[in-house]
């Protein structure tokens, strides 16, 4: 019997770890964001540190560099996958948490961090400005 101990405790506590990362996982989904989300000083960080590196023109459109990246976002509310004030129906958000229908998934590596996507649903939300 001594010996079964040891690898229930591990087994135990390997199930209270994944039962405490979903915790945070909720927690997570109900981050708050701030108010009044700038493009410039909240969004083009981001998209400069997670899309750039292949979303420039000589890798792959949409161009999402600093300087070209509202343009080209411009250019995704044209075409419906972005919709300013409707962050939840906008295609771009399904593919930055990996549930997009085409199975595009933004950055393919995987989701970033809860809060950098709750900052772009925000500003979307907020009508998607160039501000
Ligand atoms: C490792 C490279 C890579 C990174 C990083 C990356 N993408 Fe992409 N992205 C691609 C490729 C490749 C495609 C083309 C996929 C296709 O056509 O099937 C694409 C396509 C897209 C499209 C167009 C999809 C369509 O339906 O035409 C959008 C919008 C997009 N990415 C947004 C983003 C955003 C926003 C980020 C950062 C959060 C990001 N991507 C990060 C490689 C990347």
């Amino acid at each position: 019997m001594k010996k079964l101990n040891k690898p229930i405790l591990v087994l135990a506590a390997a199930v209270s770890f994944l039962l405490g990362a979903c915790d945070n996982d909720k927690i997570n989904d109900e981050i708050v964001v701030k108010d009044n989300v700038s493009f410039a000083l909240d969004i083009q960080p981001i998209l400069t540190g997670e899309c750039a590196s292949c979303h420039n023109p000589t890798e792959v459109a949409p161009d999402l560099r600093e300087g070209y990246a509202y343009e080209s976002i411009a250019d995704l509310i044209l075409e419906g996958d972005v919709i300013p004030g409707n962050a939840e129906g906008s295609e771009l958000i399904e593919m930055l948490e990996g549930k997009s229908d085409d199975g595009n998934t933004m950055p393919p590596s995987g989701p970033m961090t809860p809060l950098k996507i709750a900052l772009i649903k925000k500003w979307i939300d907020e009508g998607a400005l160039d501000n």
